[in-house]
């Protein structure tokens, strides 16, 4: 072999072997690969029965006679919000703190038990019902991360209507763009929430969102979080406290089919249109749970769990609602910024509640180790038995600190690999079995089947690089994207035809273990979010300044990838002494902040095929501060060098 996809640079020799104590309680064994290998149908059957209460039990594990459109467990039925809920209350565990919820003020607290939350959920799923809700209706929910979140998305499962939950980060134009795309019809806000030790409002980004289109909207449910003043419309808008307090805490269920819609969650594409990724209910029930449970290694009667990640991320809905609450753990729930009021916050909140497994990012690591050792330090974390990480590719050297300064060099570390598309954990070590490596998230789950394919699609043998490909349906896979199949098919299935391209470089080591690469495409992965280089152009475009914009994202040291924006401007604007500020601050409010641009850098000219596409590939170079590569096919080949002599001045 030539030419590698990607390629295979580094070199990793460290090992850590779970301690026998830890292998010996460990709820995922060596027997579950065995299992799925021997009949990976009958493996994933277990587990829905295992895992997943059925009104109706299913008779066909899998419909794969429609490629790529999956049906798991189709004949069967179930709810939800009875698997996530009340059949815990029901076996006796309504005292059990389901959630240790903790604002960002100081001693801002409330502890969540299984049987309040079972109130919760049927108050708001008789409110939703008196406001018209019913099965099949999409509810949009624009929340802070505070209990009102996971009740709102258990009372639309138990009523069978979808959820599309927007990040509370999202501009008013995203929110208009996905309540319009799902034709939602009611959103649930609140007034704000606490960032950065301040109110932050929310409402008033729903009212504006409102006011551009989205109107399918009837009604706004809103929780009042910090009393801040918001505008009301009179018939359209109720405070949840008033319209969820007068409800009958008791709600008889209705069992819905595994293949209904149980959320839509807008994520990036290389497209400026965000897609709808569309999940259905029994198959990633039975996924969530079982992932949940292996790698996360669960003792409901005794752990206590906590994944930093926003409900408003696959993250959360996965790891947060539906596989902890499956399994019947308790967790915490954390409102606010890692620094708020001070930088220990979280270890802080490891020692107050006891946490016994952690789930982070690798850009909060990163953020750790530049603040220093020293803040850890000043805690008790000996609670901590097992460590996760999501979200992006984790560097040796992040993983290394995190093993040593949080996890005292006694908690396995489970690096998981998977997507808002692929609903539940894919690649990731087993706690209790594999021996980590620095850096790598390992091998595929029991039951899951990846591999990594050339450009041709061939597999690539062990000690090389190429694109990562699942090879078999799962349960908890997407089921299209929200009223686009078309788009399903040719963003997942082309590439590689009757194989799911998963859009990230990956390498197998000389051991077969896998290591991620990151994106392939135009898809930045900036702290963990996705973001398309499209949509930041289209902002960067809408300001009547900029004539072009090309964006690529820059490795950084402490998110992942910066985004870096080449603009050509107007000439009218170009006298203008702060537009680079004006221009981060118009993507700001047009995507949300976390798309503001590291760096903008006004330029005359852009690289582009004699086809007039942007090569990206050439500004990387430049962004990165890399030696340009080839320019071969560029339509015109001084213009790299215009670019870097422009450059010299520097950027922003
Ligand atoms: C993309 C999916 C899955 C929840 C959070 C992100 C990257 C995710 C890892 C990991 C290397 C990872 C991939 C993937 N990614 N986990 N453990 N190692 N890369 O969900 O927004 O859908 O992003 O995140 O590039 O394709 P998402």
């Amino acid at each position: 072999m030539t030419h590698d996809a990607l390629e295979n640079l580094s070199h990793e020799d460290r090992s850590f072997p779970p301690s026998a104590e830890f292998a010996a309680q460990a709820n995922g064994t060596a027997e579950l690969y065995a299992a799925a290998k021997a009949d990976r149908l009958g493996f994933w059957a277990e587990q829905a029965e295992k895992f997943v209460s059925w009104d109706t039990p299913f008779t066909e594990v899998l419909d794969w006679s429609n490629p790529p459109f999956a049906r798991w467990f189709g004949d069967g039925e179930l709810n939800l919000a009875y698997n996530c809920v009340d059949r815990h209350v029901e076996a006796g565990y309504g005292d059990q703190v389901a959630i240790h919820w903790v604002g960002e003020p100081a001693d801002d607290t409330r502890a969540i038990t299984y049987a309040d939350l079972q109130a919760d959920v049927n108050r708001l799923a008789n409110a939703l019902t008196e406001l018209g809700v019913g099965k099949g209706d999409v509810v949009a929910i624009y929340l802070p991360m505070i209990p009102e979140a996971v009740a709102a998305m258990l009372a639309c499962a138990r009523l069978g209507a979808p959820h599309s939950v927007v990040f509370g980060g999202f501009s008013a134009e995203a929110l208009r763009s996905r309540i319009d795309d799902a034709q939602a019809k009611v959103v649930i806000t609140a007034d704000g929430g606490y960032r950065r030790g301040k109110p932050s409002a929310l409402k008033p980004i729903v009212d504006e969102a409102l006011e551009l289109g989205a109107e399918t909207i009837q009604s706004v449910i809103v929780v009042q979080r910090t009393g801040q003043d918001v505008g009301w419309v009179e018939g359209r808008d109720h405070w949840w406290h008033e319209l969820v307090a007068s409800q009958s805490p008791e709600h008889a269920y209705t069992p819905h089919n595994a293949e209904d819609t149980l959320f839509i969650l807008y994520t990036s594409g290389t497209t400026g249109k965000p897609k709808g990724i569309k999940h259905t209910s029994g198959g990633y029930l039975t996924q969530a749970a079982y992932t949940f449970n292996n790698v996360f290694d669960i003792k409901p009667d005794t752990d206590v769990y906590w994944c930093t990640a926003d409900v408003g991320w696959v993250t959360g809905h996965s790891y947060i609602v539906y596989g902890p609450l499956a399994n019947r753990a308790t967790q915490v729930m954390y409102e606010g910024t890692p620094d708020t009021p001070h930088k220990g916050r979280l270890w802080e909140i490891v020692q107050e509640y006891g946490v016994t497994i952690l789930y982070t990012a690798p850009t909060l690591i990163r953020t750790m180790m530049k603040w220093g050792r020293e803040i850890p330090a000043g805690y008790d974390l000996s609670s901590l038995r097992l460590l996760g990480s999501v979200g992006e590719p984790i560097n040796p050297e992040a993983w290394m600190w995190y093993r040593k300064v949080i996890g005292g060099d006694r908690c396995p570390i489970v690096d998981t690999w998977w997507q808002t598309e692929t609903g539940a954990i894919m690649i990731s070590p087993l706690p209790g079995v594999t021996a980590t490596k620095p850096g790598s998230a390992q091998v595929a789950l029991p039951g899951i089947a990846v591999d990594v394919l050339d450009d041709q699609g061939v597999a690539v043998p062990d000690g090389h690089g190429g694109y990562l490909v699942l090879t078999e349906p799962w349960p908890a896979m997407l089921r299209s994207i929200w009223g686009d199949d078309q788009r399903f098919v040719d963003t997942y299935w082309a590439r590689f035809p009757g194989q799911y391209f998963a859009g990230d470089g990956a390498k197998k080591d000389e051991d077969g273990d896998l290591w991620l690469l990151g994106r392939v495409d135009d898809v930045m992965n900036v702290s963990g979010h996705r973001i398309s280089t499209t949509e930041v152009e289209s902002a960067l475009v809408s300001h009547e300044a900029v004539a072009e914009a090309a964006v690529v994202g820059a490795a950084d040291e402490m998110t992942g990838q910066g985004i870096v924006a080449f603009v050509i401007l107007r000439s009218h604007a170009a006298a203008d002494p702060d537009i680079v500020t004006h221009l981060r601050n118009h993507v700001a409010k047009e995507i949300g902040p976390i798309a503001k641009p590291r760096q903008i850098l006004v330029v005359a000219e852009l690289p582009k095929t004699r086809s007039g596409k942007i090569m990206r590939r050439l500004l990387r170079d430049v962004a990165e501060n890399r030696e340009v590569g080839d320019v071969s096919t560029l339509a015109d080949s001084s213009v790299m060098d215009f670019i870097k002599t422009g450059l010299s001045g520097g950027g922003e």
